[in-house]
């Protein structure tokens, strides 16, 4: 009798052990790695792969760019979602978009390339007409990152040395994607050894319906901010924090991008579109939504959180039909948009805006969370 109550708990155990333990497997995003490719001076760039269940990403050690995203639409039908090419030599001798790139040391602009820090004046290369955009001539999106894999994902690292671009301090900077519950956690370290200002976020353009499936006009977007940097005619801010109310640029409530975009409106025209960053309202460092993106023919919807106080929303008014990306797909006026989660455009020339300086024994830590979900 004890023999047979002990064989069936040991069946028990076996018949348990084997439903957890493809379960467990499921929930561990698999994560390969392979080369990517070889760059003009012989150097090897690697791409990880990450997969969970029928959402797939790649990202690669150049740029620690996120070069495709697989996500199921309402009837499971996958598509690419983002921007980019097929091959390593598209990203590195096309005119730079910034597709899907890490961008640093500083997201966005810093006017007439100067800055000042404890009193000292930094200058930085101009490279978006006197001012200073993404980090200058070679930034973040340039270099060959260090990979490795973790726990659901890959963890990319670059050493930026003191004076790189004109920027003060060595930076290391670690950039970590992880693919956990159908969603895209992208984490953001960096230390210094001198005083710095820091800006990482991430480039990626999303096309819901599929990349180069057409223009984002109709993609309908909720962004829950009361208020944004209004620019100047070099896109740098002007230090207002103006309302959206009345404006085109309210998307407090759900608001087809094509729906306003023409609008006789002066922020508009200087964006040649949407180019502008949203003053997101909860506190910063705990993650907050920062947009929501749903796509109606495919129903496709991204949620956006970010510990970070802003996002860019860019409706890819640059596009203009000369870049050729995946599958030779012609990326047109407005064929994918951004939501780059950030600190404000030109922080280290406004005082007023929440600080980006980094110190010497702080950490830096923001994070994204890109979720994915369909609608009916
Ligand atoms: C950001 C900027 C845009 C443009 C793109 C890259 O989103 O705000 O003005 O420079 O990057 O083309």
């Amino acid at each position: 009798m004890a023999n047979r109550l002990k064989r069936i708990n040991a069946l028990n155990y076996i018949c348990l052990f084997l439903t957890l333990v493809p379960l467990a497997s499921h929930l561990e995003a698999k994560v390969t790695k392979s080369v990517f490719g070889d760059t003009s001076d012989g150097t090897k760039v690697e791409i990880y792969t990450l997969e969970e269940g029928a959402i797939k990403a790649r990202i690669m050690t150049y740029g620690a760019r996120l070069v495709s995203l697989e996500v199921p639409d309402r009837d499971g039908k996958v598509a690419d979602i983002v921007l980019g090419y097929d091959n390593l030599a598209g990203y590195t001798d096309n005119k730079e978009s910034y597709f899907g790139a890490i961008v640093g040391r500083y997201g966005n602009r810093i006017a007439h390339a100067t800055f000042s820090l404890d009193g000292k004046r930094y200058q930085l290369p101009a490279n978006d007409g006197v001012n200073t955009l993404h980090g200058g001539i070679i930034g973040f999106n340039k270099l060959i990152w260090q990979g490795h894999e973790i726990s659901h994902g890959v963890e990319l690292t670059v050493v930026s040395k003191d004076g790189d671009q004109g920027f003060p301090g060595t930076l290391t900077a670690r950039v970590r994607y992880t693919l956990e519950a159908h969603a895209l956690k992208i984490e953001y370290f960096a230390t210094t050894d001198k005083d710095t200002v820091l800006n990482l976020t991430n480039h990626s353009y999303f096309n819901l319906a599929g990349e180069g499936q057409g223009d984002i006009l109709k993609h309908v977007v909720m962004i829950p901010a009361d208020r944004y940097t209004p620019v100047d005619a070099g896109l740098i801010p002007t230090g207002d924090l103006a309302l959206v109310a009345g404006t085109p640029l309210d998307f407090r409530k759900p608001t087809a991008i094509g729906a306003r975009i023409n609008d006789d409106n002066e922020q508009l025209k200087l964006g040649r579109g949407y180019d502008h960053n949203y003053v997101l309202n909860e506190k910063m460092g705990t993650l907050q939504e920062a947009a929501r993106v749903t796509e109606p023919t495919t129903g496709r919807v991204l949620t956006v959180e970010t510990t970070q106080p802003g996002v860019q929303f860019y409706s890819g008014n640059f596009l203009d039909g000369t870049l050729h990306g995946k599958q030779g797909h012609v990326y047109a006026l407005r064929t994918g948009f951004c939501l780059e989660t950030q600190h404000f455009p030109d922080s280290p020339n406004h005082p007023k805006f929440p600080t980006t300086e980094l110190k010497p024994g702080q950490t830096y830590h923001e994070a994204t969370i890109f979720k994915f979900s369909t609608a009916p």
